[in-house]
């Protein structure tokens, strides 16, 4: 990963003479665009010119209209970025994901320039940690695979806050921080290309997120998966030359009485195997283990932040691919814990191996399951490329959505109708992986992985087939390529259900 530029504290007096940019809040209003708070010293050091220049250019305060202005010498920052914060952001209290989205366009606007230091003067008391997130976020950039000039990159992120010695500020500015070095680390594990990111160099890269983040960690290989029984991974890997494992990071803080269980979809190129997906439909699939990196990068997270609720993230990674070896439709494979399931569709292998997982997770008695999976194509057809589909049990479905809503990701319950478990019934196994229509084909894969998760075991899927992977144009703070879903909404739930538990 880039390194992660410093963040540090300032009240309004502080001198600006390094800042490359200054950015400020715009928020539409009946007589044009209006300054945001934050925003004032900027515009007193400018003499109070500020406002007439938004005008005199036209700003509207949209979300992701960034207009920069030139300060032309009255005052010791070269340049003001004024980003949009939206039409809804007026009010008592800025809404903290539109201040996300605006600092994180506004510091994306400036990679041209190369900043070595951003100032943010956008929030107030209750925004300044979503500023400094949704900054951090915008400066990211995936620079691994580029050869030549390395050029200067941000080191430096400054913010006004109203009390920079505040403890309960500089706190929430950590755990902001902490948060967008998990959906950084997110992004990178998606971003990287699937000849160098395998099963082993995946697992090996989670070993290391682990150990740095004081876990325990555990890595099964192919002879583990077999003496475990893990009949599932081991099919949807057996058709590539990259083998597949089974990684589990633990998180065991001193007194936890609860303990909560985290499963991601590890499938590092989903080609489809023997059901080859066509060109197109496969273009994106270096993103289908989006839903393990979430979880790796969340249970560091979790630790580093202490979040007093036991957290195991057990994480199957296979490699989808057509060969001699590989595993075919009409297959039964077992399972670990014996059921038999008959294979519909190779390409329907995230099931699969999420089965094993979720399995193997459940035998560690935990009180509450998530499972993060870009799952199915049907995700998107429901609820397009920024809405997580979530699915579960009614109790910690809601939690999770709202834990997720109030840390900025957008997320809707979905149902799991109990007619389409029949249609998964297989004439020779236990279980068929599909059923025989293609409608609904997120929530018969939400039915599928129920049947694996333990009657009493509160637990939610969240599909983010979608919103793993942008293909489109960056908007707000959210770049090109991995985009690090669900890694907030997880952090953001473990920690609603510790203080439940407490
Ligand atoms: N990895 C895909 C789902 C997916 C699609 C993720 C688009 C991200 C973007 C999954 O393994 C898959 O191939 N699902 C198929 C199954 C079908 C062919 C039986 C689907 O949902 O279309
Ligand atoms: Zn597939
Ligand atoms: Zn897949």
């Amino acid at each position: 990963m880039a390194r992660m530029p410093s963040v540090s504290l300032v009240d309004a007096s502080a001198d600006l003479t390094s800042a490359s940019a200054v950015v400020v809040g715009v928020l539409p209003g009946p007589d044009g665009a209006a300054l945001a708070a934050g925003g004032e010293p900027i515009d007193a050091a400018l003499g109070g010119r500020l406002t007439g220049a938004l005008h005199a250019v036209g700003a509207t305060g949209r979300p992701d209209e960034v207009i920069p202005i030139p300060t032309l010498g009255r005052a010791p920052f070269p340049l003001v970025m004024a980003t949009g914060l939206g039409p809804d952001g007026h009010g008592p209290r800025l809404d903290t994901e539109k201040v996300r989205r605006a600092v994180g366009a506004a510091v994306r606007a400036l990679d041209s320039i190369h900043p070595q230091h951003i100032h943010i003067a956008v929030g107030d008391d209750a925004t300044s940690a979503a500023a400094v997130q949704g900054a951090l976020l915008g400066a990211y950039t995936y620079t691994e695979y580029r050869s030549g000039s390395h050029r200067s990159e941000l080191r430096r992120i400054t913010v006004t806050v109203p009390n920079p010695k505040d403890a309960v500020t500089r706190a929430g500015i950590r755990q902001a921080s902490v948060v967008a070095e998990a959906v950084s680390l997110t992004r990178d594990l998606v971003n990287a290309p699937p000849n160098d990111l395998y099963p082993e160099t995946f697992a090996a890269r989670a070993a290391e997120v682990g150990s740095a983040a004081g876990l325990d960690v555990e890595v099964l290989d192919p002879r583990a998966l077999r003496r475990g029984g893990y009949g599932g991974i081991l099919a949807v890997g057996s058709g590539s030359i990259r083998s597949p494992r089974l990684v589990r990071l633990v998180y065991r803080p001193a007194r936890s009485r609860h303990r909560i269980a985290l499963v991601g979809k590890g499938i590092t190129f989903d080609s489809g195997g023997l059901n080859l997906k066509t060109g197109s439909s496969m273009s994106t699939m270096k993103s289908d283990m989006g839903g393990a990196a979430a979880c790796v990068a969340a249970v560091a997270a979790i630790a580093r932040l202490r979040i007093p609720v036991e957290v195991i993230a057990t994480v199957p990674m296979a490699e989808n691919m057509p060969s001699g070896s590989a595993y075919r439709p009409s297959d039964v494979v077992t399972l670990r814990g014996g059921r038999k399931i008959e294979i519909a569709n190779t390409d329907a292998e995230g099931r699969v191996i999420l089965a094993d997982g979720i399995v193997r997770a459940a035998e560690d008695d935990p009180n509450a399951l998530i499972e993060v999976s870009t799952l199915t194509g049907g995700q998107l057809v429901a609820l397009g490329t920024r809405v997580i589909g979530a699915m579960g049990e009614p109790g910690l479905r809601d939690l999770v959505v709202s834990a997720g809503n109030s840390a900025g990701e957008a997320l809707w319950a979905m149902p799991l109708p109990d007619e389409l478990r029949a249609g998964l019934d297989s004439p020779v196994a236990d279980l068929s992986t599909l059923t025989g229509d293609a409608f609904a084909s997120m929530l018969v894969g939400g039915v599928f992985l129920r049947e694996f998760v333990p009657g009493d075991l509160p637990w939610v899927h969240l599909d983010i087939a979608g919103p793993s992977f942008n293909s489109r144009d960056p908007y707000g703070y959210t770049p090109k390529g991995g985009t690090g879903a669900a890694v907030r909404t997880i952090i953001a739930s473990v920690n609603a259900l510790a203080g439940q538990a407490s």
